[in-house]
């Protein structure tokens, strides 16, 4: 063969090699990621929990309770804080792989769940049990509160609730509380609309749906407009109904409590179930309301038609809006009174953080300088653009 014939069939090669994965790629779609955890195995596991005769599973914030010496189950060189409360940085990298934090005391934003530190007071303006969820790992129980505000049987689930489990959040709830197992390895990230399994579930909050910000340097984060979480919400909240009959949060085949509906607002009130369901926000979804509506359509009339309009009308991250669909993509718009991938629809988080803020209530902002008439902007004033 010639040179170039030669060089002439490779082209060709390349090009129908291209082309067969240009294919598969629109075909299959850039839809579902597995981001399964990277980096050496060392970084995270250890085999006999000895090296030179010290303990190496050590992980955690010094000076912390959570700070322990193993062994763990799975062999992990720490518990669910011991890697995700290291405590230096909202990200901590060891080799290659990065692992996300929900405490540590470095200045600045926090990853979008908040920060467990302003509940111990190493961050922020001091301690205090109603800046968050005083999840039992972190060593300071709730002293206020004794139940889940809400919560229909509030004496079941109690107050000390955990990172996982039947009194927890992540992961599969049911007693016997399952070991957290199988579940890292597997991370589907991106696009989140099966949600049959923790891990294709929304940050392994199991049954809930949404799409996760997981690329590039501001991943885990509500960044801005651009870069941010994608929640999923509905049109009306479930009607409960007045017993768990109607299957709102119990489930059977082992899959145990979950939001059956998959959103975000009803995975809170599967523990703060009157804070949300339609008969606890007046028994419809129209206004007047007994109670702020979640899972409700922000209107395309009054102050609502104007959401956010110091961020030019866009995805505001302070007071952030969930979809009434699972959005393939992050998107910046937001078009009150529609239902789709850029609909506006009030949920928990456009008020609160999941874990732990700055401020009283676990709210997004100080609700103390929310002053109708005050000429403030942000908070509240994202929605009700003309109260300030
Ligand atoms: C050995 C370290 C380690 C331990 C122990 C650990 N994690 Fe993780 N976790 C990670 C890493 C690394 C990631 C990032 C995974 C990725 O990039 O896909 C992660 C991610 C997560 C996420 C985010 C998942 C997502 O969808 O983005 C959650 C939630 C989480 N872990 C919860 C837990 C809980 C709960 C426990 C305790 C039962 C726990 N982790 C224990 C290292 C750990
Ligand atoms: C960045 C952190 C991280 C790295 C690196 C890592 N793992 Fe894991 N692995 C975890 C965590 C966290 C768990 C326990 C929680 C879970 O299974 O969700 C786990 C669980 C496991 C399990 C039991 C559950 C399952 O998925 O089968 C095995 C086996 C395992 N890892 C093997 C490995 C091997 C082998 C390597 C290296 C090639 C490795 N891991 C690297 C974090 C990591
Ligand atoms: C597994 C049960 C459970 C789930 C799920 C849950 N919470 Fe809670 N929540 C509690 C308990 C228990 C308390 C009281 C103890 C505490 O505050 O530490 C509480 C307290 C609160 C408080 C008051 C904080 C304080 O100390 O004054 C707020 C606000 C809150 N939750 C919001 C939410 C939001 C928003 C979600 C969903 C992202 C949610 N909760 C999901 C159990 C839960
Ligand atoms: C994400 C948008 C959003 C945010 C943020 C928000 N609201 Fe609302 N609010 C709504 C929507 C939507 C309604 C219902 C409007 C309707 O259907 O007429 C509503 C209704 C209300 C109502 C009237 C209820 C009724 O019966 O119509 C009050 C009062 C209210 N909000 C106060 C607040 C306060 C105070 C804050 C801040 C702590 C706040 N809202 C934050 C969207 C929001
Ligand atoms: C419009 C903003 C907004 C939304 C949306 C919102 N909250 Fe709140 N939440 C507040 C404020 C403000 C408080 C302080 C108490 C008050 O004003 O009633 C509060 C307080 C709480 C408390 C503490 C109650 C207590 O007794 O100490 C809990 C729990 C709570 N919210 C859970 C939720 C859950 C769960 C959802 C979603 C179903 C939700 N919130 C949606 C603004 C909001």
């Amino acid at each position: 063969m010639m040179y170039r014939e030669y060089m002439m069939e490779k082209r060709e090669i390349f090009i129908a090699y291209s082309i067969v994965i240009m294919v598969v790629f629109l075909i299959s779609g850039p839809t579902y990621l597995i981001a399964a955890i990277s980096g050496e195995c060392v970084n995270c596991h250890t085999m006999h929990n000895s090296q030179n005769s010290s303990v190496m599973a050590d992980y955690g914030a010094s000076g912390k309770p959570w700070k322990g010496t193993g062994p763990y189950k799975a062999l992990t060189r720490g518990d669910c804080l011991g890697c995700h409360g290291i405590g230096t940085s909202k990200i901590v990298t060891i080799g290659a792989s990065q692992i996300p934090q929900v405490y540590h005391t470095a200045a600045g934003a926090d990853l979008a769940g908040g920060n467990f530190a302003y509940i111990l007071g190493t961050k922020g303006s001091g301690a205090s049990d109603a800046k968050g969820h005083n999840v039992t790992d972190i060593g300071a129980l709730e002293g206020t509160l004794t139940e889940p505000p809400g919560h229909h049987d509030p004496n079941d689930i109690g107050v000390d609730i955990t990172c996982y489990g039947n009194f927890g959040c992540h992961g599969i709830r049911t007693l016997p509380v399952p070991a957290f197992k199988g579940i890292h390895h597997n991370n589907v990230d991106g696009k989140l609309d099966v949600a049959d399994t923790p891990q294709n579930s929304y940050r392994f909050l199991m049954g809930v749906y949404g799409y996760e910000n997981t690329a590039g340097t501001n991943k885990w984060q509500n960044f801005d407009s651009n870069e941010h979480n994608e929640y999923f919400g509905t049109t009306s909240p479930i009607d409960f109904g007045g017993g768990c009959s109607m299957a709102s949060c119990h489930t059977s085949g082992g899959n145990g409590i979950q939001p059956t509906n998959h959103t975000m607002s009803m995975f809170c009130a599967t523990c703060h179930q009157n804070i949300h369901i339609l008969e606890a926000i007046g028994g419809d979804n129209s206004s007047p309301f007994t109670r702020h509506p979640t899972d409700v359509i922000l209107p395309n009339t009054g102050e609502y038609a104007n959401y956010n309009p110091t961020g030019s009308n866009q995805f505001s991250v302070e007071a952030p809006v969930a979809r009434d669909t699972v959005p393939s993509s992050i998107s910046a718009i937001v078009n009150p009174g529609t239902t789709g991938v850029n609909s506006a629809i009030v949920m928990c988080l456009s008020c609160h953080v999941a874990h732990a803020s700055n401020y009283p209530d676990m709210l997004r902002w100080d609700y103390d300088t929310m002053v109708a008439g005050g000429g403030g902007s942000g908070g509240c004033f994202t929605c009700h653009t003309t109260k300030n």
